[in-house]
């Protein structure tokens, strides 16, 4: 059950859960039963994401730490509201004030309206299907007081849509991989994307051997399992601005096939299809928002596995754009197979493609695991993507894609091959994927292998699947412009 979330115009008197804002410097003027200097001895300090709680004539004052004025921007603000949704989970209803008290000049209330409702779902979220018998959540409404205006109910819709699909792609990256098989992740995209006002199209391994996808029959070789390309279409209610396409590595659980992972290397290898999770759950919410671009979507789906007929290392796949691959890491599966999906979304000749992928282990080293890789081609549209990276809130940061570096790959025997030595492993990747992009069409690769899974607890998500580039999609679809 969603949690729903209204508006009031001020915080009703009988409201037993009210829940504040607090910047440092609002320190000195806190509602509520306790002064300044109780709030030192409790350690409340106004820090962003701080909570705490106050008991107050049977009912409760929560002040929720905001951090310095002058940086009340909107990730604070999400932060901070999903603290808050975390901490007073227990509670049915809340009321609070945090949208009208973080509202500043560079912020507006229906703006901080949208980080709080954002907050408070994403906050909220947990992953229970696996338990026998899971505590269902108390808290069930969260009112803003404070402005009733239409904008402001119109952002909180909006930032509702944005994190249920955030959610979404949480739940399909948390689901196990022996249940998450490609068809069934396939079922279930057809299913959502039809409920979502979407297109749907599911090539089966028939159709997938038609149209020459060497790459994913490849990959797929040593799974008893058949696998699926899913393309979504999205259509903007009034005519499209331009087409974008989002492709994303839907590899359901990652062995690395023959050339096998270490048992600690595949205990969160369920998290493969982490980028097809986060373009499927994206285009679940175009709709909502209104994005006023078309939007293609192809997601490659199989596992990597280690069958009696698997691919060997030595082993040439013929692509979809003729190109031909020779494998020699059974391991380097994703760029086998989204050089399938970029060629087919190449063939409609969109004004942009993004993919997202949990492509390397070396984007992790690189950037650690709060920050994707991006890459690409076209200067203009890479910045498009990282503008809308900013905005939405999720860290990316630019790598090259250097021309000499294409002849690390180089294959004496197919046209490259998989893997291209110990150094660089991003880059070379993502150098492999461009050869199956288009001439002339703007591209953009994000390596999401890091920030799609959190390793611990945070008050925006606990471990498990983060949906990391389900709000930079959202963003790019309803921001991008041609040329
Ligand atoms: N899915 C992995 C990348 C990955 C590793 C994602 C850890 C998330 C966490 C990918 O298929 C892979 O195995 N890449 C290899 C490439 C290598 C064999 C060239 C890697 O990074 O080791
Ligand atoms: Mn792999
Ligand atoms: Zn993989």
């Amino acid at each position: 059950m969603a949690i729903r979330l209204g508006t009031a115009r001020s915080v009703p008197a009988t409201a037993p859960v009210v829940a504040h804002g607090v910047t440092t410097e609002g320190l000195a003027s806190v509602p509520g039963p306790v002064g300044r200097a109780e709030l030192e001895r409790l350690g409340f300090e106004a820090k962003a994401g701080q909570v705490q709680v106050l008991p107050h004539d049977g009912s409760l004052t929560v002040l929720v730490g905001l951090g310095a004025a002058d940086a009340v921007h909107a990730d604070a603000l999400r932060k901070a509201a999903a603290a808050m949704a975390k901490a007073l989970g227990k509670h049915d209803k809340v009321v609070t004030t945090l949208a009208a008290d973080a509202a500043n000049g560079t912020l507006d209330e229906a703006a901080a309206a949208r980080a709080v409702a954002e907050g408070v779902l994403l906050g909220s979220y947990a992953y229970t299907a696996q338990k026998s018998a899971p505590k269902p959540p108390a808290l069930a409404q969260v009112t803003l007081a404070g402005s009733t205006a239409k904008a402001v109910r119109e952002a909180i819709a909006v930032g509702e849509a944005i994190a249920a699909a955030q959610n979404l792609a949480r739940d399909f990256v948390n689901e196990p991989g022996g249940s998450l098989t490609a068809p069934v992740f396939a079922d279930r995209a057809a299913a959502l994307a039809k409920a979502s006002g979407l297109k749907v199209k599911v090539m089966d391994e028939a159709a997938i051997r038609r149209a020459g996808l060497g790459g994913l029959l490849g990959v797929n070789r040593g799974s008893t399992l058949p696998p699926r390309l899913v393309q979504l279409t999205y259509e903007p209610a009034t005519r499209a601005a331009a087409t974008l396409a989002f492709v994303g590595k839907g590899l359901t659980f990652d062995s690395g096939g023959l050339s096998i992972k270490p048992g600690t290397g595949m205990e969160t290898m369920k998290s493969d299809m982490g980028g097809g999770a986060a373009v499927i759950a994206a285009m679940s919410a175009l709709v909502a928002v209104g994005a006023p671009n078309r939007v293609r979507a192809f997601v490659p789906m199989t596992d990597n596995m280690l069958g009696g007929d698997a691919t060997r290392p030595g082993d040439v796949l013929k692509t979809r754009n003729g190109k031909t691959i020779e494998v020699l890491n059974t391991d380097a599966e994703g760029r086998l197979i989204l050089a399938d999906a970029l060629a087919l979304a190449s063939e409609e000749k969109p004004d942009g493609i993004i993919d997202l992928a949990t492509l390397t282990g070396a984007c992790m080293v690189a950037l650690g695991l709060k920050i994707a890789g991006l890459m690409g081609r076209d200067a203009a549209f890479v910045d498009q993507v990282r503008s809308a990276a900013g905005r939405a809130g999720e860290r990316v940061w630019e790598l090259p894609l250097p021309e000499d570096y294409k002849q690390l790959y180089e294959s004496k025997v197919a046209d490259m091959k998989n893997i291209a030595g110990p150094y660089g492993g991003s880059i070379t990747a993502g150098l492999i994927l461009q050869e199956f992009v288009g001439d002339g069409i703007p591209w953009a690769h994000l390596d999401i292998a890091g920030p799609s899974w959190a390793t611990a607890d945070e008050p925006e998500c606990p471990t498990g699947g983060t949906g990391f580039g389900v709000r930079t999609l959202i963003e790019l679809a309803c921001t991008f412009r041609k040329g």
